[in-house]
């Protein structure tokens, strides 16, 4: 083995390192130098036929030819992983100055802004959200809210009847209000009760302002000494916290529940100058609920002492306080699923109401 053959094989060898374009072509030059059957192999298995002068010499110039490649092999692959994540990178930027997405086409329904305008309100105020079913016995829909058989009232409620499962067996009806979650609500638990119930309804009943289906919210408070004055200061504070009119004007009209004794409807303030309703001063009224004390016969009825609890009572629909909040004329677009309306009367999705943030 010649000196010069070694300096020879290193500068080839070097050059084909220097020379590689990408990783698979470098593993290939390491390979044929370095590998099992790669020329620098092949000359350290000659040096066992060598003096032992000459072995010496030829081994250490081996040694550092090996160690020359391998450093240099190393050093090229550094080189090409490197621009291989450059060349990566620069492939997958991402161009900020892209305009961000379109606005979204998706809206909350009004119906859904309110219930949970709703739930705002009466959650500060300390009220948690119960829900009964849709489909109701006669016993919790009626009976129990003390409008007995042949009661005038049952008529007033145009009421979707079930057919009996059994010839001659009880309907179920599809509940016309909230008030049935009041009775399920106070036979499951003790008082105190502080609750409000949204949920769907059903009457058999259509125009402008009548759906045959169509949402309400009930609340329930039940506890020792609650007294109508509670009831007022809940219900003024929420008129004036869901118009965000802070001096809204709002009263109380004596009315007839069976279910509540006293009753009330509560009207709010509102001009109706040149056919424009307004919400807020003016010289009329407009009703927007119906409340009163929980009847004696109501708490009995639910296995609650009424020599020791009292209770308010309150209850009103959902569209039709949307309706007068954001100035809707008619109540049958909200189930047409008119997109054109929803894009109207929507809310963005982000617009989640709060006490603090405003409704
Ligand atoms: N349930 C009544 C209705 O559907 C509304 C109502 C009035 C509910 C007075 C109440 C109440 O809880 O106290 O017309």
């Amino acid at each position: 083995m010649i000196m010069e053959d070694l300096e020879q094989l290193r500068n080839s060898l070097m050059d084909e390192i220097a020379g590689s374009g990408d990783l698979d072509t470098l593993e290939a030059v390491r390979v044929r130098a370095l590998g099992k059957k790669g020329a620098v192999t092949q000359h350290m298995k000659t040096l066992g036929g060598l003096e032992p002068d000459a072995r010496k010499a030829a081994g250490q110039a081996l040694n550092v030819l090996k160690d020359g490649l391998a450093a240099a092999i190393e050093s090229r692959k550094a080189d090409l992983a490197g621009a291989a994540l450059s060349a990566r990178l620069a492939r997958e930027t991402v161009d900020v100055t892209l305009p961000a997405r379109p606005a979204p086409v998706g809206h909350i329904h009004p119906i859904s802004q309110t219930m949970e305008e709703l739930l705002a309100i009466f959650g500060e105020m300390g009220f948690s959200v119960a829900e009964g079913p849709d489909i109701e016995d006669d016993f919790h829909n009626f009976t129990a809210l003390n409008i007995p058989e042949e009661h005038p009232a049952r008529q007033d409620h145009d009421t979707f009847y079930l057919p009996p499962v059994e010839e001659g067996g009880a309907r179920m009806v599809l509940r016309t209000h909230t008030s049935p979650v009041q009775i399920r609500t106070m036979q499951s638990v003790e008082p105190p009760i502080r609750i409000i119930v949204p949920g769907r309804t059903f009457r058999a009943d259509s125009d402008a302002t009548h759906s045959p289906m169509f949402h309400q919210v009930e609340g329930l408070v039940v506890d020792q000494a609650t007294h109508m004055g509670h009831l007022k200061g809940t219900l003024i504070d929420f008129c004036r916290a869901f118009f965000g009119i802070e001096d809204l004007p709002v009263r109380f009209r004596p009315s007839y529940f069976p279910f509540t004794e006293p009753s009330a409807e509560v009207d709010i303030g509102c001009s109706r100058e040149g056919g424009q309703l307004k919400i807020g001063h003016g010289k009329d009224w407009l009703e927007i609920l119906g409340c009163g004390m929980v009847h004696p016969k109501v708490l009995q009825n639910c296995g609650i002492d009424p020599a020791r609890y009292q209770g308010f009572a309150f209850g009103m629909g959902i569209e039709r306080i949307a309706m007068l909040k954001y100035g809707m004329p008619d109540l049958r677009p909200f189930y047409d699923s008119d997109l054109r309306w929803l894009r109207h009367y929507g809310f963005l999705p982000l617009d989640v109401p709060s006490m603090v943030r405003g409704l």
